[in-house]
C-alpha cells in the first residue's frame, strides 16, 4: 500500500493536520506540499488531500490539483476550520485546528 499525504497550507494549520495523518499511516508513504508535486499522474493507492477553505471552497492550488489529477486511488480529504467563538463549540478557541 503506497500512500501520499498532500497538503496546501498558508499559515500551517493544514500542514499540522497532514503531518498527523502521515504519522498515523503504515506502509510506504510520502508527505508533500502541493507545491512539490512532480506530476499530476500519481500511482499511489491512497491519497489524503489536506486543504484550507477559501470563500467556502478548497483553496485555489488544491482546486487546480483536483481538476488535473489523474490517478486510481482511494481519496480522503482533511481540512482545518477557523471559527469565531461559537455556541456549538463552547470553550474552543477560534483558531484551534481540528480534522473534519
Ligand atoms: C482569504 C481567506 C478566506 C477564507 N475563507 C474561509 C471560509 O470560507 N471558510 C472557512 O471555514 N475558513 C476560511 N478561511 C480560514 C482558513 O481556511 C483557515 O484559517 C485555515 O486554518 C488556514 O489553513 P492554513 O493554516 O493551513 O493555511 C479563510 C482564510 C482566508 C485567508
Amino acid at each position: 500500500m503506497k500512500s501520499l499525504v498532500l497538503y496546501s497550507s498558508q499559515s500551517g494549520n493544514t500542514e499540522t493536520l497532514a503531518k498527523s495523518v502521515y504519522d498515523s499511516l503504515e506502509g510506504e508513504k510520502e508527505l508533500r506540499s502541493i507545491d512539490e508535486i512532480p506530476s499530476h499522474e500519481l500511482d499511489h493507492d491512497l491519497l489524503a488531500v489536506g486543504f484550507w477553505l477559501k470563500a467556502g471552497k478548497p483553496d485555489p492550488k488544491t482546486e487546480a490539483f483536483l481538476k488535473a489529477c489523474k490517478m486510481n486511488a482511494k481519496v480522503f480529504f482533511l481540512r482545518p476550520m477557523g471559527l469565531p467563538k461559537a455556541p456549538i463549540m463552547p470553550g474552543r478557541p477560534w483558531n484551534t485546528p481540528f480534522a473534519c
